[in-house]
């Protein structure tokens, strides 16, 4: 198979949804379509336990268990299907944004009976911005929910989103009767002990077919030819160019635990869902299709033994075939580099590759040399763009509880930054260290990590810090932007690149500040250029 054949085979995608949806079920239920793995319960133990709030171990555990699970391939169909894992835990929502930066596409999950949740709104907002073509999945039709109409209209409303209904069920909750699947023109029948058996529908073109009423009966069979009837009155048809340009989103219904629907989704899904697409870099658009190699570090794995400090860096690849053993430049340090065991990720293993393509995930063991948002290549000067900061939400001063291991403490902090667990600003006045992060799980965690992987200790101090605010000057000599410096001297900070950071304690601040400084522009995001 030659490059371009590689390449249109290949679909990465992500699955987002609010916790407790059915992420991890749905996936479950792909990967034994792929014939990935055996039996289902194998992808469980990759999540948070619910509620956690302090078990590191768990954590620990669970950080484990997701390097192999961080990425889970398989075949079907002859495409090969890379799912990488996006954590529903809302404190690890920073290395989900992340992922979303080596996604094509992603699938949403959505539970009927709760219907669009805060979790799925955040997520879906990243992926609009970035135009990722999307299909949604709604999960649990075999338990009562909302009505099915309703349901589409909150999906439009509150993500924002045009939806195209590509199967309709039939019925909910105890009189859940099965889909029509629109997409395939096949009527997919849910009852008693086929409920866990893959069958592949049966054809119906003509609804008015009177064999309809014969299957489901006639009072099911009327409300199926209207509510269908209205599906094409209301929502457009498909169109596979305006899915690709994130203008509609397909619906699929079904019941994941059920492996109910699932098939359905997962045939239209390789059909329709992108190939790896091209990437911008900050010098030009890069094609998966060019000969030469380019990749990205998305995310940064600690090894789970502590005396082995050695990490997994996870690499997408843009463009080009990466290799075993082959010099490939790492573009911010200038220096050349090769790699003797490439990991690539199988459902539950990972293995040494020689070879990998655009749309592949490498797994590269790492000393310390990457960060996130690294870009590898063959030689030429490039860096990928999106892979930014988001501000956190929870700030906290971090002091050294421990004045023998101040180098530890320092050592440590810096990698679990490049790692991505928080961000670390310093404080313009003092010097002072202020950690940030997405959820207050992640201040344990790394007080739990400095002391058993570092032998550092930390102590926290309150902060009361509402944003950190990137700072961008329309002109760095300006009066206005000497000022602001001079006014808000206090609150300024410097972030991990050294760019200058304005730590505002609260809303009202970030607006009067905007309002009396307008030529400073102040930025949630740390990458706005
Ligand atoms: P998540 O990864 O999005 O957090 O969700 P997960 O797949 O773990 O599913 C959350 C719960 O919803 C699980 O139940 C799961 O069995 C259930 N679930 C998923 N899909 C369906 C479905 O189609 N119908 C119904 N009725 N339930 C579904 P749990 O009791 O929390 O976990 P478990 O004890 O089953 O493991």
């Amino acid at each position: 198979m030659d490059l371009l054949q590689e390449i249109q085979r290949r679909r990465t995608f992500g699955i987002i949804s609010h916790p407790d949806a059915g992420k991890t079920t749905l996936t479950e239920k792909l990967l034994l379509f792929g014939g990935a793995i055996q039996e289902a319960g194998a992808v469980k133990s990759n999540k948070i336990k619910k509620g956690a709030t302090s078990d590191f171990m768990e954590i620990e555990r669970q950080r484990g268990i997701s390097v192999s699970t961080s990425v889970l391939a398989f075949i079907y169909k002859g495409k090969k299907i890379n799912i990488l894992d996006t954590p529903g835990h809302k404190d690890f929502a920073e290395d989900t944004f992340r992922t979303l930066t080596a996604v094509d596409s992603v699938i949403v999950v959505i539970d009927v009976a709760k219907g669009v949740e805060a979790q799925t709104e955040k997520l879906v907002e990243v992926c609009r911005m970035r135009n990722i073509p999307m299909i949604v999945f709604i999960n649990k039709l075999d338990r009562e929910g909302k009505d099915a109409f309703d349901l589409l209209d909150e999906v439009e409303q509150k993500l924002g989103l045009k939806v195209v209904p590509l199967s309709f069920p039939i019925g909910m909750g105890y009189d859940f009767k099965g889909i029509y699947n629109i997409w395939e023109k096949k009527l997919n029948l849910f009852s008693g002990d086929a409920k866990q058996k893959v069958t592949d529908g049966i054809e119906f073109t003509d609804l008015d077919d009177p064999e309809l009423d014969k299957m489901i009966g006639e009072k099911a069979a009327e409300t199926l030819r209207e509510e269908l009837e209205l599906v094409r009155e209301v929502y457009p048809g498909f169109d596979k160019e305006a899915y690709l340009n994130s203008e509609i989103q397909p619906v699929f219904f079904g019941s994941a635990l059920n492996n109910f629907g699932v098939k359905e989704l997962l045939d239209c899904f390789i059909e329709i869902a992108p190939s790896p697409q091209p990437k911008m870099s900050n010098t030009r658009l890069v094609d998966s299709k060019e000969d030469k190699f380019t990749g990205f570090v998305f995310k940064i794995h600690a090894n789970m033994d502590p005396k082995h400090r050695d990490r997994l860096a996870f690499v997408k690849i843009v463009s080009g075939i990466f290799k075993r053993n082959t010099n490939y430049l790492h573009v911010k340090h200038g220096k050349k580099m090769k790699f003797s065991s490439p990991n690539a990720f199988f459902a539950e293993k990972k293995e040494i590759v020689d070879e990998s393509f655009p749309g592949d995930i490498v797994g590269l063991h790492d000393t310390g040399n990457f960060k996130i948002g690294d870009t590898l290549t063959e030689g030429e000067i490039l860096e990928f763009k999106g892979v930014p900061s988001f501000s956190p939400e929870h700030f906290r001063y971090v002091n050294n509880a421990d004045p023998m291991k101040a180098k530890q403490l320092a050592k440590g902090l810096d990698q679990l930054m490049d790692e991505g667990v928080a961000q670390l600003f310093t404080l313009d006045l003092n010097g002072r260290k202020v950690i940030g992060t997405v959820g207050a799980l992640q201040f344990e965690v790394i007080q739990y990590r400095l002391e058993h992987e570092y032998g550092a200790k930390c102590s926290y101090e309150n902060l009361n810090v509402h944003k950190a605010c990137w700072v961008e000057p329309e002109d760095k000599q300006s009066e206005e932007f000497k000022e602001f410096k001079r006014v808000k001297q206090r609150y300024l900070a410097k972030d991990k690149k050294g760019q200058l950071v304005f730590l505002a304690d609260s809303a009202f601040t970030v607006q009067m500040t905007q309002q009396k400084y307008p030529t400073v522009k102040l930025h949630f995001v740390s990458e706005f250029k």
